[in-house]
C-alpha cells in the first residue's frame, strides 16, 4: 500500500514535471524564419543619445502560411559573445526563459509580414560592450515560435558597440562639482567686497 507522502510525492513530480515541459521552450527549436536589418551610424555609438534603425520581415523562402500563428514581434537588445566572456550573468541558454543573452527589451509590437520598421534611441542604462538585435516571435499564447536577429548563426557579423553612459557621466559630475565650488566660492567672494564696500562708504 503506497504511504501519503509517496503519494504526494508522486503527484508533485508529475505537476512539476508537465508545467516544465509546458514552459521549456528552447531556443534551438525556434525557425529563423524572419529577417532583422539594423542600421546605424558609424563607429562607437553612445548609450541615451544614438537610434538604432531597425527592420524585419518575413524571410520569403518560408511556404505561404508560414507565419499563420504569428502574432506578436519581440524586439531584443543582446549581448555578443565577445561581451559574454567570463560573464555568467549574460550566459546563453538553450532554454530561453533562462537564457541572458538578451536582456533589454526594445519594442513589442503586432506582428506584420513586411514594412516593420523600429526606431529605438539606446537606453541610457544599456552597459558599453558589443551587441545584436534579435526579434522573437511570438504566438497567441505568448510563446517563442520563432525569430530573427541581425547577425548570424556564430553572432559574428553586423554587430555593433555601445558605450555606456556612466563614463561620460563621471566627467560631467566632476564638471558639475567643480562649477558649484566655483560658484559658492564666488558668492562668499561676492558677500565680503559688499562688507567692504559697505564699511568703506560709512
Ligand atoms: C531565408 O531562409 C533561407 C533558408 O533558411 C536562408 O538560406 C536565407 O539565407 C534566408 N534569408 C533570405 C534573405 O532569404
Ligand atoms: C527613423 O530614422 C530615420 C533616419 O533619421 C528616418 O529616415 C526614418 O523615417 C525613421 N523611421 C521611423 C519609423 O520613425
Amino acid at each position: 500500500m503506497a504511504s501519503t507522502p509517496a503519494i504526494f510525492l508522486a503527484t508533485l513530480v508529475i505537476c512539476c514535471s508537465l508545467s516544465s515541459s509546458h514552459a521549456e521552450i528552447l531556443f534551438s527549436s525556434l525557425k529563423k524564419s524572419l529577417e532583422v536589418t539594423v542600421k546605424h551610424r558609424a563607429g562607437v555609438l553612445m548609450a541615451g543619445e544614438d537610434t538604432l534603425e531597425i527592420d524585419w520581415f518575413l524571410n520569403k523562402t518560408f511556404p505561404a502560411g508560414t507565419d499563420s500563428a504569428y502574432k506578436t514581434i519581440k524586439l531584443k537588445l543582446c549581448y555578443a559573445p565577445i561581451s559574454q566572456k567570463d560573464r555568467a550573468w549574460r550566459k546563453t541558454e538553450d532554454h530561453i526563459k533562462k537564457d541572458k543573452t538578451c536582456q533589454f527589451q526594445v519594442d513589442s509590437t503586432p506582428y506584420k509580414s513586411s514594412n516593420n520598421k523600429f526606431n529605438w534611441t539606446i537606453e541610457r542604462d544599456v552597459p558599453t560592450g558589443t551587441f545584436f538585435v534579435r526579434a522573437y516571435i511570438l504566438n497567441g499564447d505568448g510563446h517563442e515560435i520563432g525569430y530573427g536577429q541581425n547577425t548570424d548563426d556564430k553572432k559574428v557579423n553586423n554587430l555593433f558597440d555601445i558605450q555606456a553612459i556612466s563614463g561620460r557621466h563621471a566627467t560631467l559630475d566632476i564638471c558639475s562639482v567643480v562649477f558649484s565650488a566655483f560658484a559658492v566660492v564666488s558668492l562668499f567672494g561676492f558677500f565680503y567686497m559688499e562688507k567692504r564696500n559697505a564699511k568703506a562708504s560709512k
